[in-house]
């Protein structure tokens, strides 16, 4: 990865790539929650990132990288106050499960049984339901390992949580290496067949969170088809071209540059908030995916997946009530999520990538982000 350490445009770069580990993880008191349970923030920090994640989500709070010029900024959105996270968090930085995007009416059936599970995105069911593994309260335990530092976080979700059925024991890993590279791998399994799904919602600002709009920011996403969506953004089904329409990112462009072209797909969903089918397919080591960059600050970030799916959101639904950690309001493309996925609404399209996890196998998936400047 080329990164430059000041060089001649800024002082020496203050935080070069670890050997041995960085910071051991430091845990504080964030907050109670309404029902007196004490919410914990982690602090690590690792080749040149600082990484804040709450026991609540599993949410990443801030995530602090330099510019070209050794300028730390925290490029995620968040909040400041587990109070705001509780009452009106749209996913940021969270941990999503146990269902990533939309189930059709939150309906599926597995091995001839049908099950309801919870609807909360108008008639569909989202992000794992009203109270998914975003809303949940993580045991976190630290760890530092050869050159790298991360968080162990467990959940248990009962037979039934949400409506889906089977006690899904999840652990993800948040490692970052000594390359200062944030990591993430997931890991499930279950006593029932059950359907998993399990991301990261983090919004991206490579300029920092409150500095305006990423609409500048240049992104590549290496795929030559997406999942076109009806109204309620559940897929059609069809793996539909890229080419000729505004959802090609092949070849690297801005996120403004055809956001506004008058298509009836981004109608729907208000700008981007659709599946790329990622043409590398489902791959045992993660592989690069999408690069996104922020030009003016230099700040880049290149995600590799073992997922065969990436939900590109452009922080359509971000409308300008929310107050976050830097101060100022959210506005509607004020960020990005880049979400590796299998597809929405899989458990109901035959056709997609199957997400059905039963008893005596192991669900596995890692991301990869990582940054230079
Ligand atoms: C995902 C969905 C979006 C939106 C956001 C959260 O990206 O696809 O439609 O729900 O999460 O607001």
């Amino acid at each position: 990865m080329h990164r430059s350490y000041g060089g001649p445009k800024g002082p020496p770069y203050p935080c070069p790539p670890t050997a041995t580990g960085g910071r051991k993880p430091v845990k504080e008191l964030f907050g109670k929650l309404a029902d007196g349970t004490e919410i914990y923030r982690w602090s690590l920090e690792n080749g040149g990132t600082r990484l804040k994640v709450l026991s609540y989500g599993g949410i990443v709070q801030s995530l602090e990288i330099p510019d070209s010029r050794g300028r730390y900024a925290n490029v995620s959105l968040g909040f400041d106050t587990i109070e705001d996270y509780v009452a009106s968090s749209p996913y940021f930085g969270a941990l999503i499960g146990r269902y990533g995007n939309r189930i059709d009416q939150g309906r599926f059936t597995l091995d001839g049984k049908a099950y309801q599970a919870d609807v909360n995105d108008g008639a569909n069911g989202l992000h794992g339901g009203a109270e998914g593994f975003d809303k949940r309260v993580w045991d976190i335990e630290p760890f530092t390992e050869g050159p790298d530092v991360g968080l162990y976080l467990h959940h248990t979700s009962v037979d039934g949580e949400m409506g889906f059925p089977g006690t899904l024991k999840t652990k993800v890993t948040y490692t970052l290496t000594g390359q200062g590279d944030w990591r993430i791998d997931y890991e499930a399994t279950t006593d029932k067949a059950t359907v998993v799904n399990l991301t990261n919602h983090v919004y991206w600002n490579l300029a920092g969170e409150s500095s305006g709009s990423v609409y500048d920011h240049e992104l590549e996403i290496a795929a030559s088809r997406y999942t076109p969506v009806g109204k309620g953004l559940i897929p059609t089904g069809e793996l539909a071209p890229v080419a000729g329409t505004p959802f090609d990112f092949r070849v690297k462009k801005t996120v403004g540059e055809d956001l506004r072209e008058a298509h009836q797909q981004l109608l729907y969903a208000q700008g981007f908030d659709h599946n790329w089918v990622l043409d590398k397919g489902i791959t045992a080591k993660p592989e690069h995916i999408a690069t996104l960059r922020d030009p003016a600050s230099g700040r880049t970030l290149t995600v590799s997946t073992t997922e065969p799916g990436l939900q590109f959101y452009s922080g359509n639904f971000v409308d300008g009530t929310l107050v976050g950690s830097g101060g100022s309001i959210y506005r509607q493309g004020d960020a990005l999520c880049l979400e590796t996925q299998h597809f929405p609404d899989s458990p109901n399209q035959p056709e997609f990538p199957p997400t059905t996890l039963r008893p005596g196998e192991t669900y596995r998936s890692t991301t990869l982000h990582s940054f230079s400047y």
